[in-house]
């Protein structure tokens, strides 16, 4: 017989999540639309509506892994007047997609900087953008680099900063649930949850929305 504690969300409860939620800003539905026919890889909607949340007091955000901005723009909607996020991705014709859903989502260039280089390069070069200190960092790039990025990021992250990472459930084969394959990332992935989580310096968890959400907290 199975009990409460068997019980997980399912398409009622996402159904529910959305009927009391704010409405979709319509852009937000565009970009969910644009990343559906080359498959470009995004964050869950729930998960968007958790970084919202999130940057809701932080002005000064880095993301790693821009895509086509879905992920920027629920954060640039988020954050209080006169944040700014520094966002990173090699792939300028994605970015370029992700500006102009932007800026017609009435977002002003100033809030959103684009890094257009490979993150860790970007991170090592000196460039100014990302000299920080920054109140959030979201992790959403190469699944084998998301340790080496944090080591990067930990001497600009603000005390009581957030680091959030997507994917890090990677549908099942973190856990073992799934099965996974020598150098798909399932490793890497669970070495980083477990350094970041065993780390004194942060205070943090897995939220088993979308794809698996890591949000720690930084408190050196
Ligand atoms: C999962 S997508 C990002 C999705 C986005 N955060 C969102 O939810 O809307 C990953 C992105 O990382 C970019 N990427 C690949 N290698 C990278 C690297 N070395 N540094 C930074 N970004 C990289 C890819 O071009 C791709 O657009």
């Amino acid at each position: 017989m199975s009990s409460d504690r068997d019980w997980f969300p399912g398409e009622a409860e996402l159904d529910f999540i959305e009927s009391v939620a704010r409405p979709l800003p319509p852009v937000l539905r565009d970009l969910e639309i644009a990343a559906e026919p080359g498959g470009v890889p995004i964050v869950s909607r729930q998960s968007g509506r958790v970084l919202g949340a999130l940057v809701a007091d932080r002005s000064r955000v880095v993301e790693i892994g821009t895509a086509i901005g879905y992920s920027t723009l629920w954060m640039a909607l988020g954050q209080p007047e006169g944040g700014r996020i520094v966002t990173i991705d090699p792939d300028a014709s994605r970015t370029a997609v992700a500006r102009d859903h932007w800026r017609r989502a009435g977002v002003p260039d100033a809030q959103i900087t684009v890094v257009t280089a490979k993150a860790l390069d970007a991170l090592r070069g000196g460039e100014p953008a990302l000299d920080g200190p920054f109140d959030l960092a979201f992790l959403d790039a190469v699944k084998q680099e998301y340790a080496a990025y944090l080591d990067e990021l930990v001497p600009r992250l603000q005390p009581g900063a957030l680091v959030v990472a997507d994917n890090v459930l990677w549908s099942g084969r973190t856990a073992g649930s799934r099965p996974s394959r020598p150098g798909d990332g399932t490793a890497e992935l669970r070495a980083f949850c477990a350094g970041v989580l065993g780390d004194e310096r942060f205070r943090g968890t897995i939220l088993p929305v979308g794809d698996g959400l890591l949000v720690a907290a930084y408190r050196p």
